[in-house]
């Protein structure tokens, strides 16, 4: 029997500092590990421990995987201090994937926040890649300061790949740089002008961003099933086993993490 735990070794190619606490790893797999879109995988620091990241990249790229990793506790502190040709070990993919197929021919809201930016990113290059099967696409980003923005240098050209890739972002506390909009990110979630008939919004952040989010795209007309949600639930095993990250009958390492919120609305505690 094949062991589930099992890792395969993965070299850090390259490292980008995106903010003071968040950094992207390009990682160079042993082997092929293929995900979708919204999957997720474990990332072991060997004689450390492991922890739940979602690929930041595009799925098409077969040999190499993004993460990008918040300083957040003991693993993710070692993994900020790794430095390119190290070897970290990465299991899956887990859980579900963004449904594409039912994106197709619709308006595609991306709102995100902070690091949640992350699985967005590879969701968004999934979308680039067959750009034309997608009616619109807005992406709204908030981040708490200038700095803590993630992918400065490469969402001008995210911009640039079609005429109907539309982005914006806000902080929730200026400076002297910034031009843009001031507040959270909710408050960029206006003159949409999307066909709430044809339209799906994904979200993706901390928790109580998730929360007040959702709560603005029902306001505004999204219906339960077209929000979709990336549920990131404390997590240990990652497959199904543990039972650590229960969301009522749901295990979010293998129901989700994306759930639309129609399945989730009236379960307790799903904002914690
Ligand atoms: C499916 C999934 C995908 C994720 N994708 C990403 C990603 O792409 N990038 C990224 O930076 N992070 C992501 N996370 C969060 C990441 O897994 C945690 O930050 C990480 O486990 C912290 O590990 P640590 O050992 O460094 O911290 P620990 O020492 O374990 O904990 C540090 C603190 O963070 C809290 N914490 C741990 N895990 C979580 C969590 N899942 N949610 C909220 N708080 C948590 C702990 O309670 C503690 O307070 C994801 C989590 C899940 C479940
Ligand atoms: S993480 Fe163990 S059951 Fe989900």
């Amino acid at each position: 029997m094949t062991n589930p735990y099992a890792y395969i070794d993965a070299e850090v190619l390259d490292i980008v500092d995106e903010t003071p606490n968040i950094k992207t790893f390009t990682l160079r797999p042993e082997s092929g590990i293929g995900f979708r879109a919204g999957q997720f995988m474990d990332v072991t620091v060997p004689g450390v421990g492991e922890a739940p990241f979602t690929p930041s990249s595009n799925h098409n790229t077969k040999d190499r995987l993004d993460f990008t990793i918040m300083s957040a506790g003991r693993v993710t502190k070692i993994l900020h201090n790794m430095e390119k040709g190290g070897i970290v070990g990465v299991r899956g993919p887990y859980g579900t994937a963004y449904p594409l197929d039912l994106f197709k021919s619709k308006e595609v809201l991306i709102v995100g926040g902070g690091v949640g930016l992350a699985p967005l990113r590879a969701l968004l290059y999934a979308l680039f890649n067959n750009v034309g099967d997608y009616k619109k696409i807005i992406v709204k980003y908030g981040s708490k300061t200038p700095k803590d923005i993630i992918y400065k240098k490469e969402i001008d050209s995210w911009k640039a790949r079609a005429a109907h890739i539309d982005i914006e972002m806000t902080v929730d506390v200026g400076d002297d740089t910034w031009k843009g909009s001031v507040g959270i990110v909710t408050t960029i979630l206006r003159d949409l002008n999307l066909d709430m008939n044809n339209a799906v919004s994904i979200v993706c952040g901390p928790p109580i961003m998730m929360k007040f989010a959702t709560f603005k795209l029902l306001d505004l007309g999204f219906a339960d099933k077209d929000i979709y949600l990336s549920m990131e639930k404390n997590m240990s095993c990652g497959v199904g086993k543990c039972g650590h990250c229960r969301i009522g009958p749901y295990y979010a390492c293998k129901d989700g993490p994306v759930f639309t919120y129609d399945k989730i609305k009236e379960l307790p505690n799903i904002w914690e």
